[in-house]
């Protein structure tokens, strides 16, 4: 398995203070950040695009793994930009689109690596069909940071584990802090989001440290 990493999600952070609150975190050693970026069509909210990423990519270089998580209906119409934006990671809902395949093939082409999200409630059959970099099991049904996790999740993490073999990375998101974090290492994942845990804590850097230090053990 690679190495456990914590992905916090500018989805909780201050918008207003972005590139600050990312600062943040990359000096309390975060290495990966993630962006949720929503349409309001597979999902209820809308949030942030390409221009977000590329904003990033230009303030803080190679220093960051850009985690682009998808939750957007017919993802394939926005490969290309997601990937000229200088995302590094491009995840997207298996629900969303018809062609897993073939828009896991688009993201590989631009050299960027690829990842298929599950919602909850969706099994993991996509799993046997498809390889990919990086396989994302919803701990919560996406759309909203803050909510709880879902607590039958680390069976299906064990599963997934089971079905994508050791070397593809297995993200988890939502609900994920302190106390959780641990749980998910246990069940097989490696890659681990974190919004409202780390940026609606009075202190991010120390919440990113405390949720690190649970999941390496
Ligand atoms: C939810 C998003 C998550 C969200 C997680 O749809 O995909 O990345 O930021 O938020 P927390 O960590 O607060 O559950
Ligand atoms: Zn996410």
């Amino acid at each position: 398995m690679s190495s456990i990493e914590i992905a916090p999600s500018i989805l909780s952070a201050d918008f207003a203070r972005l590139h600050d609150q990312v600062a943040t975190v990359v000096e309390a050693g975060a290495t990966w950040v993630h962006i949720d970026v929503m349409d309001g069509v597979f999902v209820p909210p809308i949030t942030m695009g390409p221009i977000v990423v590329s904003a990033l990519r230009e303030a803080f270089g190679d220093r960051v793994v850009l985690d682009c998580h998808l939750m957007i209906d017919r993802p394939e119409r926005q490969v290309d930009a997601f990937a000229q934006a200088g995302a590094d990671v491009i995840t997207f809902h298996a629900e969303a689109t018809a062609h897993s395949h073939r828009v896991v093939q688009a993201i590989r082409e631009h050299g960027v690596k690829a990842g298929i999200a599950v919602c909850p409630g969706t099994p993991l059959g996509v799993f046997e069909e498809v390889e990919v970099d990086l396989a994302l099991c919803m701990t919560v049904n996406p759309g909203w940071g803050g909510q709880p996790f879902i607590p039958t999740s680390p069976a299906k993490i064990e599963r997934m584990r089971a079905l994508v073999g050791p070397d593809v990375a297995l993200e988890v998101d939502g609900g994920v802090d302190a106390r959780t974090a641990p749980v998910v290492v246990q069940a097989g994942a490696d890659k681990l989001v974190a919004g409202s845990a780390v940026f609606s804590k009075p202190d991010p850097a120390a919440a990113f440290r405390e949720i690190e230090a649970a999941a390496r053990g």
